[in-house]
């Protein structure tokens, strides 16, 4: 079986990164992880990944100053160096620019921690909290220009306990981050998903 080629773009910890990496491993997955790529050079999750067996490198965007474009160009080289034909975003903190969303259209997808198409954005555990909702969540969807904003390919819903806090929310929330993104990306490269931009 010839096998999906996907670049992990991430900027911190790489926790949702290591899902999808352990996810790769059986011989029946149809995706397998040929690079992790970071904004930062300190990101913890570089040295994850390599402990894992996957080759990881930073293009750093600090040199690039206020050329968001520049930047994206560098990053779109090395995944195509890697032979990616799909991105996976996992907590990369970088708004793009159209010209890296336009590149990957209907190839790059995100994880987010909220029910969209509510609570796009940063602090989405409080303020689903403090609006008093009953559930929360996390969302794969695919990228488009607007932040958090493209069509939602999967869901997993998370009650929200009396009386929790959002750390242990974030915390329950972020398990079922790691169940869902895996799920989602293999059945976007598999054709099992069929997101609504592309039909
Ligand atoms: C996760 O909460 C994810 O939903 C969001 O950024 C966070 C990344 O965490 N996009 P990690 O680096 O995968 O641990």
């Amino acid at each position: 079986m010839s096998k999906a080629r996907v670049g992990i773009l991430i900027s911190g910890t790489g926790s949702n990164m290591e899902a999808l990496i352990r996810a790769a491993e059986p011989d029946d997955c149809p995706y397998e992880v040929a690079v992790v790529i970071s904004n930062r050079p300190g990101a913890a999750g570089l040295d994850r990944a390599k402990a894992l067996g996957v080759t990881a490198l930073a293009v750093d965007h600090a040199p690039f100053g206020k050329d968001r474009e520049a930047h994206e160009h560098a990053l779109d080289a090395a995944l195509r160096r890697f032979g990616c034909s799909y991105v996976a975003l996992a907590g990369y903190m970088r708004i793009m620019t159209p010209f890296l969303v336009g590149a990957w259209q209907g190839r790059m997808l995100n994880i987010h921690p909220s029910l969209l198409p509510k609570y796009p954005g940063l602090d989405t555990h409080r303020r689903a909290i403090e609006a008093g909702d009953a559930e929360a969540g996390c969302s794969v969807h695919l990228v488009t220009a607007g932040v958090d904003e493209g069509p939602v390919l999967a869901q997993a819903r998370v009650r929200i306990l009396p009386r929790e806090s959002h750390q242990t929310l974030a915390e329950r929330v972020l398990a079922a981050e790691h169940a869902l993104y895996p799920e989602a990306l293999a059945d976007l490269v598999s054709g099992r998903s069929t997101p609504p931009s592309s039909s």
